[in-house]
């Protein structure tokens, strides 16, 4: 099948190039040429595990390429995804940004041939796919297509083991044209049996906002239940899996940790709750939820304090991790970008290191963090040494060498990776989040 993928962002790049590893034929649209000539270089602009290599696979077998050129990639097309960028508006009010989507279908309508499936797959609330369909009727009456939705749940870091054995793919469409054509883009999913959930547009594209919501509602039930943790000398991680084990409450994202960040999840949040206002309803779980994930950050620059002994001033503070997750050179709404100011401004001295991310820490951090090239570099002269993310290469440090370069032994483990008293063992003091 031939299709095209507007936008070569994080869902647009991983979606386009899996399509292709499914054997369609696919063409890769974007506006920035930069980006468009380092992709047909074989360069990717993200880091992404696997991705580098199923790229020039697939572009060497003639299966995927990248180009400017919408008019050329559109026509003859029989579906378009669109997965532009749907930021948090610049009013800072929480509501999406729309503007990419309309500009993309105001440009797709007039290049249609035959006909085509144009089909959202950026998150975007309710209504968006039929605003699509608006404009690209006013623009080109004659146009045959329909719209539909076809959300995302890919998780960065494993974005593409995500994408080839996704838990189930919701459609969101309104005729049988439209479903035939988007069953047959899934078909290579039939044989592992992935379940299709087939949904109106509105479902569709509600479900994708739910679904991200009720995964931040659940970090933030369990960051507030090791903060109850803390103060009751109960062990969250052993409640995590007393919990864990209902099968009704499943024992994913029960890990507690700085708050949760990256591109969907406070993004998302927000911009659901502006829906449900919009539409006369509040959703206090989530607002709540929301709350809930400021109040987690700026709890953790209480406990690296008075871990510190009450004040971080003048104290030199190393921290490893600095993305808002492992396996992704992605800073977005990272838990860092909130602490390492806050401990910045009492006059902490700051040395971090990360695998991935420190290129893009340097453009969105203050400038007097001291960047190093390891971990040990990182805890020269330190104070405490915060994990902050779960990076592999942060769980099994050598804590006696560790603590040979450091000032004063203060291990404070944001993410719970280390067993305390393993820790304790090697002459730290010891916190994590929940375990006291
Ligand atoms: C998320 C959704 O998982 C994915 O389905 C959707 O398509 C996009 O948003 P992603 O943002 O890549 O994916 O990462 P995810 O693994 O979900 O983690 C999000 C944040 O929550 C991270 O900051 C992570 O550290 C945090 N988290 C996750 C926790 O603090 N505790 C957990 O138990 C799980």
């Amino acid at each position: 099948m031939k299709i095209t993928m507007i936008g070569t962002g994080y869902v647009g790049l991983v979606t386009g190039t899996c399509f292709a590893e499914f054997g369609h034929h696919v063409t890769c649209v974007d506006k920035l040429s930069d980006k468009i000539d380092r992709l047909l270089a074989g360069e990717i602009p993200i880091y992404e595990p696997g991705l580098e290599a199923l790229v020039a696979k697939n572009s060497q077998e003639g299966r995927l390429s990248f180009t400017t050129d919408l008019g050329k990639a559109v026509a003859g097309a029989e579906a378009v995804f669109i997965a532009v960028g749907t930021p948090s508006s610049r009013r800072g009010d929480g509501y999406a940004d729309l503007t990419y989507i309309y500009e993309a279908s105001k440009e797709i309508a007039s290049f249609l041939q035959g006909y085509t499936v144009i089909i959202d797959k950026s998150t975007v609330p309710v209504g968006t796919a039929r605003q699509v369909a608006r404009i690209i009727k006013e623009v080109n009456p004659e146009a045959d297509f329909d719209v539909a939705s076809n959300p995302e749940f890919l998780r960065e870091g494993a974005a593409i083991a995500d994408f080839m054995r996704p838990d189930r793919v919701v459609l969101g469409v309104e005729t049988d044209r439209a479903e035939t054509l988007l069953r047959a883009v899934y078909q290579p999913l039939y044989l592992q049996e992935t379940p299709i959930v087939k949904t109106s547009i509105e479902t569709a594209e509600l479900t994708k906002y739910a679904a991200n919501a009720f995964l931040a509602t659940k970090i933030s039930f369990i960051n507030e239940m090791a903060l109850l943790c803390d103060a009751t000398g109960a062990d969250v991680v052993a409640l995590a899996r007393g919990i864990g084990m209902d099968g009704r409450i499943g024992a994913k994202f029960l890990h507690p940790g700085p708050g949760y960040g990256g591109s969907c999840f406070p993004k998302d949040t927000m911009a659901l709750m502006r829906i449900a206002q919009e539409n006369g309803e509040s959703l206090r779980v989530v607002e709540a939820a929301i709350e809930a994930n400021g109040a987690q950050k700026a709890k953790m620059v209480k406990k690296i304090r008075d871990m510190l002994g009450g004040s971080e001033a003048g104290k030199t503070i190393a921290v490893l991790g600095l993305t808002f997750k492992p396996e992704t050179d992605d800073m977005r709404d990272s838990p860092s970008i909130t602490i390492l100011p806050a401990l910045l401004e009492k006059g902490a001295v700051i040395r971090a290191h990360d695998p991935q991310g420190m290129e893009e820490a340097r453009q969105l951090l203050p400038d007097s963090i001291i960047y190093t090239s390891n971990s040990y570099e990182a805890c020269k002269g330190a104070d405490a040494v915060i994990i902050m993310t779960e990076w592999n290469q942060y769980r099994a440090l050598d804590l006696e060498r560790l603590g040979s370069v450091m000032k004063q032994k203060i291990f404070i483990d944001l993410r719970n990776v280390y067993q305390p008293d393993l820790v304790k063992e090697k002459g730290f003091r010891y916190d994590g989040v929940g375990r006291s």
